[in-house]
């Protein structure tokens, strides 16, 4: 090992050893160019985020992981999809959970997380400030922090508040339907937008401290952050601010105008959320000096009072950046995970069955949907230092990118991969919520929003089928649902 790749793993990665974009870019070129063109053509439907409005392109990654596992992807210019230095992708179960689990090697800092690099180095430290994209033991502090404030008493009262939300919104479909002539209940919806959608909203508004009546702010926030590549999400708008407090009528007053080209400001740099981080501070002030409902037990207010080794405490800023990863990382994930699990449920009618028939199956169904559904498909690590990964030589600099799609796919784990199969004994192997340091915080929140939900969307119907065209996210980051039609009896 080099003294400099020495120092970038045990300090975390530092800005002035930022990537050689020149040099790592020329390594996948040359690389690509090597492929046959079937293959350059598999990664060119990989990358490309339109793919993923009719199918993901599970084929193609078979074909590429079963000979590569990986594989380099160029970045050509794309409607919806910058022009950028290209990427390394890793396809196999065990090269994934090995990268997650290497951060000396493979750097969340160095060039952050998401597959198209900041604009500028400048958008690149601003990302930095959030957990996401730090190395240990920077990482560590907060994590260790955050950790700390999920009290298991904390934990027991979201969960309460998680069922009570659940029961809420399936009141509100049921609500919504009519007597049929044989005296039973019957109606259709749209179970991503009107009913999954709001259950993380909810939830994470309870988490964080975040009155209810502002929770449509972060479905707002997040459809900016992760939708970037879809046309609709990139600029919606969903929040009324007539019922919201005046901190949110304050943040939504900020909000940017689109652009000429009818686009908001690129959401991953500090002007690109100005309404976001108006809202995070008041809040963050407010939860310092008045715990949310007064008893000051839910996460944020516990989390503002913490101490860490050296006696400091979060700070405000701190706060706003936790704010942004939470409202972010919580919300399009679990909303996408259950109409992705219903899915599964919905092509499947002996799981329909057997899983009204024993509710005591729905935890392991919903290990199962996480895998076969993979609400999040890639992250991205820099190499810090030069490693070889199935027989491919990677160096400093390169850009490595993770297929959770792929890994949670793959035959060497799992048999009979692409079937949707709720006994599944080894579903939770799956890599749907990472692993390593930076493994999901909110795994067993996310957890146990889809379990209440399902156990009772069961239990409150008779019957679930498709009852129209889904409409599926443009991005090959999230695997998102924007529209699920159902009918329910
Ligand atoms: C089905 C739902 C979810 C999925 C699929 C998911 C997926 C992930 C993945 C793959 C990572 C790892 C990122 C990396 O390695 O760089 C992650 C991290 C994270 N997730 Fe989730 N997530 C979900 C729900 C949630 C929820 C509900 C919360 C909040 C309550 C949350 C908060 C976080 C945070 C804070 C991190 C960063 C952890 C760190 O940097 O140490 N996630 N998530």
């Amino acid at each position: 090992m080099t003294g400099r790749a020495r120092s970038a793993g045990a300090s975390g990665a530092q800005a002035s050893e930022g990537p050689a974009p020149a040099d790592a870019r020329a390594r996948v070129d040359a690389a690509y160019a090597l492929l046959g063109d079937a293959e350059r053509e598999a990664t060119r439907v990989v990358h490309d985020p339109a793919t993923y409005t009719r199918q993901v392109p599970y084929a193609a990654l078979a074909a590429l992981r079963e000979r590569h596992g990986v594989v380099p992807v160029t970045e050509p210019d794309l409607p919806g999809w910058p022009a950028g230095s290209g990427y390394w992708l890793v396809l196999r179960h065990a090269d994934v959970d090995r990268v997650l689990k290497d951060p000396a090697t493979f750097s969340s800092a160095l060039g952050g997380t998401q597959m198209r690099d900041p604009r500028t180095e400048e958008d690149l430290a601003y990302v930095r400030r959030m957990m996401l994209n730090m190395d240990p033991p920077e990482h560590s502090r907060l994590r260790k922090l955050l950790a700390k404030s999920f009290t298991p008493k904390a934990i027991g009262a979201l969960e309460a508040q998680v069922q009570g939300h659940v029961d809420g919104i399936l009141d509100r479909m049921r609500a919504g339907g009519t007597v049929g002539a044989d005296g039973t209940a019957w109606g259709t919806t749209d179970f991503a937008k009107d009913v999954s959608a709001d259950l993380p909203l909810l939830t994470l508004a309870d988490v964080m401290g975040v009155p209810a009546q502002d929770r449509w702010l972060m479905f707002d926030w997040a459809n900016r952050v992760i939708g970037w590549q879809d046309p609709d999400y990139r600029v919606s708008a969903f929040f009324d601010p007539a019922g919201a407090t005046e901190m949110g009528r304050a943040a939504y007053a900020l909000r940017p105008e689109p652009g000429p080209d009818g686009l908001l400001p690129d959401p991953r740099s500090r002007a690109g959320m100005p309404d976001l981080y108006a809202y995070a501070h008041a809040l963050g002030t407010l939860r310092r000096e008045q715990p949310a409902g007064g008893s000051g037990e839910d996460v944020m207010s516990i989390l503002m009072r913490q101490r860490d080794d050296l006696g400091g405490s979060v700070t405000v800023e701190e706060f706003e950046n936790l704010f942004w990863l939470f409202a972010v990382a919580g919300n399009e994930t679990t909303r996408n995970g259950m109409p992705g699990g219903l899915v599964g449920v919905l092509g499947d009618d002996d799981a329909q069955r057997q899983l009204r028939a024993d509710p005591a199956l729905i935890p392991q169904a919903v290990e199962e949907m996480l895998r076969w559904w993979t609400p999040v498909m890639t992250f991205r690590r820099t190499a810090t230092r030069d490693a070889e990964l199935s027989g491919v030589s990677l160096q400093r600099g390169d850009k490595v990118v993770v297929s959770f799609a792929s890994a949670n796919r793959d035959p060497e784990v799992f048999d009979d991969p692409d079937c949707f199969d709720i006994h599944r004994e080894n579903a939770r192997r799956h890599l749907a919520f990472g692993a390593g340091p930076h493994v999901c915080l909110g795994a067993w929140l996310a957890r146990s929003m889809m379990t209440t939900m399902f156990t009772e969307l069961f239990a409150r119907t008779s019957w679930l089928e498709a009852a129209g065209e889904p409409v599926w996210l443009q991005s090959n980051f999230q695997r998102g649902v924007k529209r699920l039609p159902i009918t329910w009896r």
